[in-house]
């Protein structure tokens, strides 16, 4: 019997998968699209055996290979019952993020298949309604307004869409998805969150998970025989652009040659290798196994040509990021108010002057000036004056521990900084209101 069906991803029984472009798997199934446009669709391109060259490359290179992992993963998930969830990788600009991103990518789909945070809060419902089953790949969460970023991540893991009427009243089909999530920003999940007003939920952190990206060169730890990170990183773009997709195609042939495979059982074999504490823990520590369980499965079909339990390795350093950056997360952050707050107690009548009297000047050092407005003093930083307040701490650690207590009064879009006009030129600066009981919270 032939069946219809009407979204991408496994079918109902689950012995076929759905591609705009195919049909992979034996049961006799043609698809009905209900949508028009198959932009940014999972598709094939180029060459394989290239793909494979440029996948070896990962090896070595943890936030690469966790990044095809997740990617992959998103094939795995009908298959263990698990609900969409992802990684977010975070770092400062121009380390390789986005490059990550394309990495993970590759295996479903070419240059259209990523997409940025803005581009996503319209229609975020149909994209991951098409992208069932693979991998939403969504770059730079600064572009997305702070309010839509909670919105986007809850609503991501929920899994259907709002149902609506159509114009003749009847109710309209229900998007339906569960897909692996591929994030990369200079900001985290909550530092967005808190901008927008809100507190990043520990579900919500949970179903998207910070991880810092930054290694030893950028994203890279090995370089094989490129002579910097830049090199690297615009060579793994090149060939994402150019040869990508197929990997998805046979990891999905390969799970359905395994028949009746009780995926389950393997998955929770792994978990066992992936020690944690606490339930939050518990649930991203079962997230990473299932990376591993994906990463493992393609190499062991010969399409990741990796080393055995080089993914595993990969997810379980990953592991370790994200345990450390929650771990320490909270006394590192309470260190940095203290810093800054003493800072200010100590420095703020000698370095600082009264931003519109623009003769005056601080009896020591300049650290910047300040503005008296409703809600208190407002010290209106220079970087370099932040970074020394800050202590032992670099500049973004600095001002990712500031922004998540709320202490930046004003600032550009997107931007934790100011332009702000002062002695007759133009200057970034930050401008912090502390206040006592986040410092002391
Ligand atoms: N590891 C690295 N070391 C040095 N330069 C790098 C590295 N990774 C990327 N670059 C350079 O930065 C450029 C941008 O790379 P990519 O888009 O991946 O960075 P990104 O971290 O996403 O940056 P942004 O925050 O600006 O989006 C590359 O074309 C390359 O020139
Ligand atoms: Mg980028």
């Amino acid at each position: 019997m032939t069946t219809a069906a009407t979204r991408t991803g496994w079918t109902v029984k689950g012995d076929a998968f759905v591609l705009r472009d195919r049909i992979i798997g034996l049961e006799n199934v043609y698809f009905q699209s209900e949508s028009l446009s198959s932009d940014g669709a999972a598709r094939s391109g180029g060459d394989y055996r290239q793909w494979q060259a440029m996948a070896a490359l990962c090896e070595g290179n943890p936030v690469l290979i966790v990044s095809l992992c997740v990617s992959l993963a998103g094939a795995l998930l009908v298959k263990v019952h698990r609900d969409s969830g992802g990684i977010h990788w975070l770092g400062d600009s121009s380390i390789g993020k986005t490059t990550a991103l394309c990495v993970g990518a590759s295996a479903w789909g070419g240059d259209d298949f990523k997409r940025t945070w803005r581009a996503t809060s319209n229609g975020l419902e149909g994209v991951a309604a098409m992208l069932s089953d693979t991998c939403l790949c969504l770059d730079e969460i600064n572009e997305a307004g702070p309010r839509e970023v909670g919105a986007i991540v809850y609503n991501l893991g929920n899994g259907t869409g709002k149902t609506r009427a159509t114009r003749i009243g009847s109710a309209r089909h229900v998007h339906r998805w569960r897909l692996s999530l591929l994030s990369t920003g200079e900001r985290s999940i909550s530092a967005m969150m808190q901008e927008g007003g809100k507190q990043a939920k520990a579900g919500q952190l949970v179903r998207l998970l910070n991880i810092p990206a930054e290694r030893q060169f950028g994203v890279f730890d090995n370089l094989h025989n490129f002579v910097d990170g830049r090199e690297m990183a615009d060579h793994f773009k090149d060939q994402c652009a150019e040869h990508y997709g197929q990997a998805g195609i046979k990891f999905v042939e390969h799970i359905i040659s395994q028949g009746n495979a009780d995926f389950g059982a393997i998955l929770a074999q792994i978990e066992t290798q992936f020690t944690h504490t606490d339930t939050q823990a518990a649930r991203a520590a079962s997230r990473f196994a299932l990376y591993a369980m994906a990463g493992e499965l393609a190499t062991e079909a010969g399409i990741l040509p990796w080393k055995e339990g080089a993914a595993l390795d990969a997810c379980k350093t990953m592991f370790s990021e994200w345990q450390a950056m929650r771990g320490t997360g909270a006394t590192e952050h309470q260190q940095i108010l203290q810093n800054v707050g003493d800072y200010i107690l100590k420095h703020g009548d000698t370095k600082f002057t009264e931003k519109n009297n623009s003769d005056d000047k601080p009896k020591a050092d300049r650290a910047g000036w300040y503005t008296d407005r409703p809600g208190g003093r407002t010290y209106l930083f220079t970087s370099a004056a932040l970074k020394e307040a800050g202590g032992n701490y670099d500049l973004n650690r600095v001002l990712e521990a500031i922004d998540r207590a709320g202490w930046i009064a004003e600032r550009d879009h997107g931007k934790r900084s100011k332009k702000t006009t002062i002695m007759g030129g133009k200057d970034n600066l930050y401008w912090l209101q502390p206040s006592e009981e986040a410092a002391h919270a």
